[in-house]
């Protein structure tokens, strides 16, 4: 047995592929690692959760911000996203990640990519915090599924690159600071390990565990998770975006309305019928995403009310409709035609700025292992992302991880003939579906929009508390391997911000409700640092 594993296996017994470069995440960053790494000569192995429309990128409505359209530029592009990052951005990651979109994009339209046009040219879209209308988007708010349709097509065409769906990646397979490449529960039940020179992890967000959520069931931090375990070096994990508006209609999944609503013109009303944003931010609508946020919560309690709405009535129904298919047609479902009746939304976790710190090529601090994407930390976003940049960085950090992963030497054969879990497993019933409804209502109380120090001192009790039990639980149940994840993300981001003493950004804190000079530092953790 060896630290660092949730799961127990002899490795000797495990079936086994052997790719020269595993890429765990079918997202736009998996996807375009898996792209460069076959396209500079590697055998690719993408091992998907579920399947490839289970993940963030699929979902994403707004689009791709890209310094392309007439009179932008990547340099008022840069400002838009410094000034967004409350003074955390690095520099040097938003100008590099940047000035690779307008390259990307031209990658894609060459790839059969179809965007949304305004006559010859291409259509763009503004959101908060932006500019310029600068957003490229597909389909009107379908943008993620144009993607991951092109990025998919390209992939599975491929001659080396093999894709596992319904594969669940639970551990990196680590020892002594390096990796040779993941354990998985494979479509059948059962475990599959994947050796490779180079593992690049794409897993995406954190947003399942929270009980307000845009994110699809499987972003529960795995990918981050899992490197913790294996000794990554995490950053800037008290940073989580909360989106402002989502669909809230009791038992109903917490659908996105995109922040291009707002951006052609939607206005925000509390539930007495009042536009009220101009009473929070000059820039109304359009304020940044933790304003408005937390504006939301203030006249939702103001006016005791669970929601308030977004007014679309005075658009161009024409506009709306051809504007926002997707969200139109989710909204007639539950009777809402937008064009004419008020869309009752309420903020949910979106985006996650922090994650596995890497350089500006996705290398992680851990021997051969990448990251890219949702999951990784660059600095681009800093505090707070800019609206659509997340595309953006999936596309251009994916690509510059699958190259550097490509041409690393043969580790040898891995040195462990057996891992599992330091701890002894005792036999407990666990009711993995109420530990994870427990663990998403405390998120998002204690550690969701608004903070304080005493309320994340207390959910960071409970949270170790219920993992030390939840990781000696004798169970080889997939559902148990997500909520110990699950479990240590959340001791991870609520640790991080417990310690950051300040507001910036998406963190509030009502006992600090200043940004401080002291603090404009990246807190990095390791595992072992909040255990
Ligand atoms: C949205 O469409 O509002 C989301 C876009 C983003 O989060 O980048």
């Amino acid at each position: 047995m060896s630290d660092g594993y949730i799961v127990e296996a002899d490795l000797r017994r495990v079936p086994a592929l052997w790719p020269e470069v595993v890429i765990v995440g079918g997202g736009v960053a998996g996807l375009s690692a898996a792209l460069a790494a076959a396209d500079a000569g590697a055998q690719a192995a993408v091992l998907v959760k579920q399947s490839m429309t289970d993940s963030n990128t699929f979902h994403a409505q707004g689009g791709i911000a890209v310094a392309v359209a007439p009179g932008d530029s990547v340099g008022k592009h840069v400002e838009d996203t410094l000034a967004a990052g409350a003074d955390l951005c690095r520099e040097e990651a938003v100008r590099s990640i940047i000035a690779d979109g307008p390259e990307r994009l031209h990658d894609l339209l060459e790839w059969g990519a179809i965007f949304d046009r305004d006559g010859a040219g291409l259509a763009f879209g503004r959101e908060g915090a932006h500019s310029f209308r600068r957003i490229v988007h597909a389909a009107g708010d379908q943008t993620g599924r144009e993607l991951v349709r092109v990025l998919q097509a390209r992939v599975e065409a491929h001659p080396r690159v093999s894709v596992l769906q319904n594969t669940f990646s639970v551990d990196l397979l680590h020892s002594g600071g390096a990796v040779w490449g993941v354990l998985a529960v494979d479509a059948s039940g059962g475990l599959l390990a994947v050796y490779a020179r180079a593992t690049v992890l794409a897993t995406g967000g954190v947003g399942a565990v929270y009980r307000e959520s845009t994110n699809p069931e499987v972003a529960s931090g795995d990918g981050i998770a899992m490197a913790a375990r294996a000794g990554a070096l995490l950053e800037d994990l008290e940073f989580v975006q909360f989106h402002p508006t989502t669909l809230y209609m009791a038992g109903v999944k917490r659908h996105l309305i995109s922040e291009a609503v707002r951006g052609e013109g939607a206005y925000l009303l509390n539930t007495r019928r009042e536009r009220f944003m101009g009473a929070y931010h000059s820039l109304n609508e359009l304020a940044p995403r933790d304003i408005v946020s937390r504006a939301i919560l203030s006249e939702m309690s103001r006016t005791n009310s669970p929601h308030v709405y977004l007014d679309l009535r005075h658009i161009q129904p024409q506009r709306v409709l051809s504007r926002f298919p997707g969200i139109a047609a989710t909204c007639s479902n539950y009777g809402l035609d937008i064009t004419k009746d008020l869309v009752p939304v309420r903020p949910a976790a979106h985006y996650f700025m922090g994650g596995i710190r890497t350089d500006m090529e996705g290398r992680t601090n851990v021997e051969r292992l990448f990251a890219c994407g949702e999951c990784a930390c660059t600095g681009l976003h800093g505090a707070n992302r800019l609206a659509s940049n997340s595309l953006l960085e999936g596309l251009v950090m994916g690509r510059r991880a699958g190259l550097a992963a490509v041409g690393l030497s043969d580790p040898g054969r891995f040195p462990l003939k057996s891992i599992g879990p330091d701890e002894r497993p005792v036999d407990i019933e666990l009711d993995v579906a109420d530990m994870a409804a427990s663990l998403r209502s405390l998120m998002w109380r204690q550690v969701g929009i608004i903070r304080s120090g005493d309320e994340l001192a207390s959910a960071l009790r409970a949270l170790h508390y219920w993992r030390r039990y939840v990781l000696r639980c004798r169970s080889a149940e997939r559902g148990v391997f997500v909520l110990r994840n699950m479990l240590t993300v959340a001791v991870l981001m609520s640790a991080a911000a417990f310690q950051r003493g300040e507001s910036r950004g998406a963190h509030y804190r009502t006992d600090f409700p200043n940004a401080l000079d002291e603090w404009r530092i990246h807190q990095t953790f390791a595992l072992k640092d909040v255990l």
